[in-house]
């Protein structure tokens, strides 16, 4: 979604806010531009539909001078991603400029106001109603204080936000607000700066100030920040942390595509989520804050989230009612919001799962089970992420940045990080020994050369990505945990290279897909050895009796599947069949990859698609 940036200090603020915006493409977005002001005053702002690397074309022919600046990213919402609709806006006297994340929900009744007082719009967007509200408050109540005309301006709006704001009267002031949408700042030697996540950051500093919502900060040249809260107190201790990965973790290091970078990380994230795990008493979870007693008298566990993340909860619910013996629902959070009917016990815990931590429907959801009495637990990837902030416990994958839009290191690191939660759950009340948690956890650690294993073998992925080159769609099949797998293929193949990809548990197939198969269908059938295995594969073969072409994913030595299917992905043996889901999927994330590369797609930043989706 829309990513901000700002700057106010010593330096020409134009080329940090173009790096800036550009290691916020990974959001996804489809127009950008920045607007500067100089010491004397003059605003000058370059826009365009369109990646970043036209804007700096533009910029760099343009030349805008100043040291205090804002910049954006836009996810088209209100109004197409045209050069018009692209941020900074301006109020009407063009003194006033605004970035924003978000989406104003009573723009329309407050754009009818403003134009009957006589305020001209420009674009189509909701955010144009922000500029002329911050100068209606600029040049009347709050009579030239920047930080309170946004305060008074912000009252007025419904929805969410994340504001960047300079004015031509106050060169030198950035002025920055949130409510609901994530905004980080930071101060260092020459200036202050702001941004929608701390990927900008990371170049410049390794600790970030976190805005609470409501809280407006302003930002001066000699890198001071001052935040107030929503009672215009000056919040004397914000909260902050460090950022816990070098800045080189967020560039490519060699690889042709981030994606590419990530997928092969997953060993090493999984090393370092296991690392000192294992205590004395069994599984090392500090960060649940729970009592064994507490933990002991969950009787129910909600797990919330969306897209991958929610395929991570359908396998994380295996593991908890396996392992545990816990009655686990799984929800899109998208859904559960609007499910006035749902029932909890008194002993309900949700678990929420998001790599970013700022999906608006997960936060949307996990605040709802708060307010219904649940202890919330999340799983993320984020550090200071709103999700892990407004949760009762929230284990931080250690994941390392994921740029790609499509989610492949979180997803399996969020699928070991609750196996880990399961395991404590188990061990806490008594449907585990000690003895047995060991044993999983060792289970866990073959995990890493089990992925290296199957990432050497990358090369049965590029060969099976040829069957996908023509085709328009696609048939994903699995049983139990690895109908997930499925799910999780599919969601990657549609996402990257645009082909149509539909899911289905392997014995659904034949009461509707089935259909869809004729000659030179391809057919993914996730099959390994367990005990479902003879029934997928009884599936596969009424798929090749209609003409499909079947690239399996199976394990080493299955002569059966060999013998049928055109292609086949194969993996090592795995310790236990809940291992296999972590492992079985690197297949089909390379898959997806190659295929989309076929096709001439860029992997990373897919159409349409943002990598943290912070409007409902
Ligand atoms: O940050 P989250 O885990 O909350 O994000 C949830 C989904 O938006 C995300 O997993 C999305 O489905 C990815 N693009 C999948 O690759």
């Amino acid at each position: 979604m829309c990513g901000v940036v700002g700057y106010t200090g010593t330096k020409q603020a134009a080329p940090w806010l173009l790096d800036g915006l550009q290691t916020l493409e990974y959001r996804g977005y489809d127009s950008a531009g920045i607007q500067v002001v100089s010491p004397s005053g003059n605003l000058h702002g370059v826009k365009c539909a369109g990646r970043v690397a036209a804007l700096r074309e533009r910029a760099a022919s343009a030349n805008p001078v100043g040291t205090c600046g804002i910049g954006h990213t836009r996810w088209a919402t209100h109004g197409a991603p045209t050069d018009k609709n692209a941020h900074p806006h301006l109020d009407g006297t063009g003194r006033i400029a605004v970035v924003h994340n978000g989406i104003i929900e009573n723009f329309q009744e407050l754009k009818r106001e403003l134009m009957a007082a006589g305020h001209e719009f420009r674009s189509d967007t909701d955010t144009e109603v922000i500029p002329h509200l911050i100068q209606e408050a600029f040049n009347g109540p709050a009579k030239g204080d920047l930080a309170l005309a946004v305060r008074n301006a912000a009252d007025r709006l419904e929805g969410s936000w994340a504001l960047g704001v300079i004015c031509a009267d106050c060169p030198g002031t950035l002025v920055v607000t949130r409510n609901g949408s994530p905004l980080v700042v930071a101060t260092t030697e020459d200036g202050a700066y702001a941004a929608s996540d701390v990927m900008p950051l990371a170049s410049v500093t390794s600790h970030v100030v976190q805005l609470n919502d409501y809280d407006v900060a302003t930002l001066t040249a000699d890198g001071t920040i001052v935040i107030r809260d929503r009672d215009w107190r000056v919040v004397e201790s914000p909260g902050s942390f460090d950022i816990d990965w070098d800045a080189s973790a967020a560039k490519m290091g060699g690889y042709s595509d981030f994606m590419a970078k990530e997928i092969s990380e997953q060993p090493e994230a999984i090393e370092r989520l296991l690392a000192g795990r294992l205590g004395k008493h069994g599984i090392e979870l500090d960060e649940l804050k729970l009592t064994r007693e507490e933990l002991a008298a969950v009787d129910k566990i909600v797990i919330i989230a969306c897209g991958t993340s929610y395929h991570v909860g359908l396998v994380a619910k295996a593991a908890i009612e396996r392992w545990a013996k816990v009655p686990v629902e799984v929800e899109y959070a998208s859904e559960f919001n609007y499910n006035e009917d749902y029932l909890v016990t008194d002993h309900t815990m949700c678990l929420v799962i998001t790599q970013s931590g700022e999906t608006a429907d997960t936060l949307a959801a996990a605040r709802r089970m708060r307010g219904m009495g649940c202890n919330v637990f999340a799983i993320t990837n984020v550090l200071g992420s709103t999700a892990a902030r407004e949760a009762d416990g929230a284990l931080y994958i250690q994941a390392g940045p994921e740029v790609a839009v499509a989610s492949t290191k979180a997803y399996t690191a969020q699928m070991i990080a609750s196996y880990l939660f399961a395991l404590r759950l188990a061990l806490a009340n008594g449907n585990m020994t000690p003895e047995e948690v060991e044993k999983h956890y060792h289970d866990f650690e073959a995990v890493p050369d089990l992925m290296r294993e199957v990432l050497s073998r990358r090369w049965q992925d590029k060969q099976a990505a040829r069957r996908f080159r023509d085709k328009v769609s696609s048939l994903f099949l699995g049983r139990n945990v690895s109908a997930t797998t499925a799910y999780e293929g599919a969601l990657k193949l549609k996402e990257i290279s645009y082909l149509h990809a539909e899911a289905y548990p392997s014995g659904e197939m034949k009461h509707g897909p089935i259909s869809l198969i004729e000659s030179g269908f391809p057919v993914v059938a996730v099959v390994p050895a367990d005990h479902v295995h003879d029934k997928t594969v009884s599936n596969i073969q009424e798929c090749l009796a209609r003409g499909a072409v079947v690239v399996a994913v199976a394990t080493d030595g299955d002569e059966r599947v060999a013998k049928m299917c055109q292609e086949v992905l194969w993996i090592p043996p795995c310790p236990d069949q809940l291992l296999v889901p972590a492992v079985s999927v690197i297949h089909l994330q390379l898959l997806a990859r190659y295929v989309a590369r076929d096709r001439g797609y860029d992997v990373d930043k897919p159409r349409n698609l943002a990598k943290s989706v912070t409007v409902e």
